[in-house]
């Protein structure tokens, strides 16, 4: 097993062995990529939203939020192109009975061919050193030349039959390329066809067609079909956006790797209104705050990275996606798109309901284009647990090596924020006192109260759950009302009086160190 294999097989049995995420209805076996989220993980899902509403509404004047249900008039699913257009196209292979997406067939190929180039590029560069000049190397190099051309001359033949909707000539692509089953080597495909991403259910009182309802596949066009409304009620004038968080539900062909492609998912989503003409300085301007919004998280500026669309879907005149480099390679985390009018323009037409803003500033009504940031709170919670989750070697009580499980998510985020361990479980004094310093912790932070087991694994248990601070009471505590405080990445101990913990806390975590 590869070692970035072996460490999401870890990230996985972490998530379940300590309450963070667990199969969807275990019990019965499961549900195929439907997952819930366990005490920790509804804590650290909690605060990865209130994050992200905070950023967008508390920080934006501009910027409402919005509650939409899930359920909404069919006509929205047509308006907005995903009853039409909101197909992936698969394909399965007739021998091991698997299920693929054809167009990742087509990108994995793409992501090898694009692998050799690098490596070539890599080998040039332990060969010549400083004085390497990259670009020359890629413009003249016979092999890496080569490998361009079969790159670029397969990449516009895949984004013509996918602009074409072109199945058969997408089914000639895997043909042409020989490119075979990744688990098992067969070529033996079926042709490839389109297959409808969403949900559907029917409502109780009309039957057929016509009572056909959708579970929405984006929150986006909760916010479209409200605009007039939080327009009018909000008085916000253009350019003001609109922010709501939410599931989603897709019915993904190829479902693995954890929760990062799931059936039931939640959006945080904003769009963003604005003058027709002027979505190209917004494009700019979300694209770079979204991804000072990553950074603040202390995310590694080399795991992060922007990645133009090579497809554009049906709505976009332009879209990016912010990359996370996930324990399977870089992939997408948060999408920002220019709509154009696309869906207000569309609403319009169908709904029959002008769907204009009149601006007093160029005396002018128009149907506001639209810039949306799009993120996955799922994919979120993956990238910060897989960024966060390490193993490092430390003494143990006795001077001995030993591995602790650390998860250095950031303070803010983590799902417990202090850790309240009387040194002994059966000395009453000491637990009295531990149980008077947690309730008067309780009010301002998610706190826990342990007593079971050494201190020294409760400490470990802590670190395993991300929480940034440990305070024990011990019977110095008695005598003076001083306590040891211990920082969970650093593990460096502190004596504190009991009076000052609650301001020590709260300065590392409050989630305003994140705004400044
Ligand atoms: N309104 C635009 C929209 O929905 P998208 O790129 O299809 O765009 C936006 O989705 C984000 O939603 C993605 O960047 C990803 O983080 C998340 N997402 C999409 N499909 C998902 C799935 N099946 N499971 C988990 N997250 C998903």
């Amino acid at each position: 097993m590869s070692q970035q294999a072996d460490q999401f097989k870890k990230l996985v049995s972490h998530c379940k062995e300590y309450g963070f995420i667990f199969p969807s209805s275990e019990i019965y076996d499961g549900l195929s990529a439907v997952y819930d989220y366990g005490p920790y993980g509804a804590e650290l899902k909690n605060n990865i939203k209130s994050y992200w509403w905070k950023a967008m509404v508390q920080m934006h004047e501009n910027i409402v939020g919005l509650d939409a249900a899930i359920f909404m008039h069919p006509l929205t699913w047509k308006a907005s192109g995903h009853v039409d257009a909101f197909n992936d196209p698969l394909i399965d292979n007739k021998d091991s009975k698997k299920r693929y997406r054809a167009d990742q067939l087509i990108e994995g190929h793409l992501d090898k061919i694009e692998e050799k180039m690098n490596k070539e590029v890599e080998k040039a560069l332990k060969r010549f050193g400083d004085s390497f000049d990259e670009a020359m190397y890629r413009q003249t190099n016979p092999r890496v030349l080569e490998y361009q051309q079969q790159y670029d001359a397969i990449l516009e033949r895949f984004t013509k039959a996918t602009a074409a909707g072109d199945m058969a000539e997408l089914k000639a692509i895997i043909d042409d390329l020989e490119i075979a089953d990744p688990d098992t080597g067969s070529r033996n495909w079926t042709e490839v066809r389109q297959f409808n991403l969403m949900f559907s259910t029917q409502l109780g009182n009309i039957a057929g067609e016509d009572g056909k309802l959708y579970l929405r596949p984006e929150t986006a066009q909760g916010i479209f079909v409200n605009f007039l409304n939080v327009h009018k009620t909000t008085r916000q004038k253009v350019p003001f956006g609109i922010a709501q968080i939410g599931k989603a539900f897709r019915n993904e062909i190829v479902a693995r790797q954890f929760i990062f492609r799931m059936r039931e998912f939640e959006q945080m989503e904003m769009q963003f209104f604005l003058r027709p003409g002027e979505e190209m300085k917004w494009y700019a301007y979300w694209k770079e705050a979204r991804m000072k919004w990553h950074l603040a998280l202390g995310t590694p500026a080399e795991k992060l990275r922007f990645k133009d669309h090579d497809n554009l879907a049906h709505y976009a005149n332009a879209a990016v996606d912010i990359q996370f480099d996930f324990p399977f390679g870089f992939k997408e985390l948060e999408g920002i798109h220019s709509r154009t009018d696309f869906d207000l323009s569309s609403h319009q037409e169908l709904s029959g309901k002008k769907m204009q803003y009149f601006d007093s500033e160029l005396n002018e009504n128009y149907v506001p284009y639209v810039v949306e940031t799009s993120v996955g709170c799922d994919r979120m919670f993956l990238a910060l647990m897989s960024q966060a989750l390490q193993e490092e070697s430390v003494p143990d009580a006795k001077g001995e090596d030993a591995t602790r499980t650390v998860l250095r998510l950031h303070p803010a985020l983590a799902p417990v924020k202090c850790a309240v361990l009387p040194l002994l479980k059966n000395k009453e004094e000491l637990t009295g006192k531990a149980r008077e310093v947690f309730d008067s912790l309780k009010h301002s932070f998610l706190c826990q109260y342990d007593e079971k087991d050494a201190i020294g694994r409760r400490y470990r248990r802590q670190d395993a759950i991300g929480t940034p601070f440990c305070v024990t009471i011990d019977f110095d505590t008695l005598q003076d009302d001083t306590v040891t405080i211990r920082e969970r990445d650093s593990m460096q101990q502190e004596r504190v009086h009991i009076s000052k913990v609650e301001a020590i806390v709260r300065e590392r975590t409050d989630m305003s160190v994140l705004f400044r």
